[in-house]
């Protein structure tokens, strides 16, 4: 009897390893463990065998057994795993192909289609392009660009402070008897311009960067949304006067406006530029303020000329906030420009409000791109 149980634990060995699927291996266990195969029968009937052969096939039977499902066990580990495999190989997606039917592909988004053709007009007038942090540390921001203490862009009614997260939860008590915190060092910054600083300290002379970049007032209207858009340009070398501003800013506006446009300087005043100017260039959408019915042009309001940015020679003071020696007004000058790219996208498309950039409505933004 036991030489049966050996045969049949080599039987069931031999068919396990036939077995090439878990549903092979599923037959083999009914086939050799179920209900009505010969070996379970067998340790059932122990108990009728003489006393003197229970023990030694009992025992027998039972290593057969548990030998048995233990191989069936690992092998069919194995055989889902493998499996598995087959069928993700198998059901795997790419989702790289076009969707069926195929969708439209979709458009960039105004302001990013200005800002890149802004950007591809000045690396074709040999600028480069930087990128800089949007939480800004005060002293970048308005101490190095010359602002006074008590500049008014500096107040909290105008921009936003950002506290620092380890003095975060220490302000105990809120409301009219909360303490005056100490006013925080950091700021969402208000301008593109702290990253002449930046790129200054970054790169020795000469430089020619844009800087594009979101920025942050606190405004909110028509003409206003607490963030938006502006490219920051340097150009610093040896002699770099108000007329390589104004050769680099109308082939900007010619690019971008039309090849028939023309720029003009008006006097201004920014704290880190001297002399200071706003940019205007002549309106393409009229002559000379009248449209061809002879009524008054709506986008420049029958002035012909538009504002599309600010920028002056960059003011001896900045330099020396500018830790590198290589920076000295002495031997180097240039110029700085900051444009936004709403603005400018409203001017070119004739866009009415600035909040359509922000509403995210298909209808205006398809018809663009
Ligand atoms: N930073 C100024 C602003 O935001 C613009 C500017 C940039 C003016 C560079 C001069 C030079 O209004």
């Amino acid at each position: 009897m036991i030489e049966r149980i050996e045969q049949l634990r080599a039987e069931g060995e031999g068919a396990v390893a036939q077995a090439a699927t878990t549903a092979a291996l599923e037959e083999v266990r009914v086939r050799h463990l179920g209900r009505r195969a010969e070996l379970p029968n067998l340790l059932r009937g122990v108990a009728d065998l003489p006393p003197e052969q229970r023990g030694g096939v009992g025992k027998a039977a039972n290593q057969a057994r548990q030998a048995l499902e233990a191989l069936i066990a690992g092998r069919t580990r194995e055989l889902e795993a493998a499996e598995l495999d087959v069928r993700l190989a198998a059901d795997r997606v790419d989702v790289t192909l076009p969707g069926y039917p195929a969708q439209p592909a979709g458009r960039l988004h105004l302001l990013t289609a200005t800002r890149r053709e802004i950007e591809d007009v000045f690396l074709g007038l040999g600028f480069t392009i930087l990128e800089g942090p949007e939480v800004e540390l005060v002293h970048y921001n308005f101490d190095a660009l010359n602002h006074a203490p008590n500049h008014p862009a500096r107040d909290r009614t105008d921009t936003f402070y950002v506290r620092r997260p380890e003095a975060a939860g220490q302000s105990p008590v809120a409301g009219p008897d909360a303490p005056r915190s100490t006013p925080s060092d950091l700021v969402l910054r208000t301008h593109t311009s702290p990253m002449q600083i930046r790129a200054m300290e970054a790169h020795p002379p000469p430089l020619y960067v844009v800087v594009p970049g979101r920025v942050y007032r606190r405004d909110s209207d028509a003409t206003h949304t607490p963030q938006f858009h502006q490219i920051e340009g340097l150009a610093v070398d040896k002699d770099v006067t108000l007329a390589d501003l104004k050769g680099t800013l109308l082939a900007f506006a010619r690019a971008i406006f039309g090849d028939e446009r023309e720029v003009r300087l008006r006097p201004h005043f920014f704290p880190f530029t001297e002399p200071s100017v706003e940019v205007d260039v002549s309106c393409f959408n009229c002559t000379e303020g009248h449209l061809r019915d002879g009524s008054r042009c709506p986008l420049c309001k029958g002035t012909s000329w538009l504002e599309i940015l600010g920028a002056g020679e960059v003011d001896p003071n900045v330099y020396a906030h500018v830790d590198d020696d290589r920076y000295d007004p002495e031997k180097v000058s240039g110029f700085a420009f900051g444009l936004g790219v709403e603005r400018i996208a409203m001017l070119k498309h004739a866009i009415p409000d600035l909040r359509l950039f922000y509403d995210n409505d298909l209808r205006f933004l398809e018809q663009f791109g």
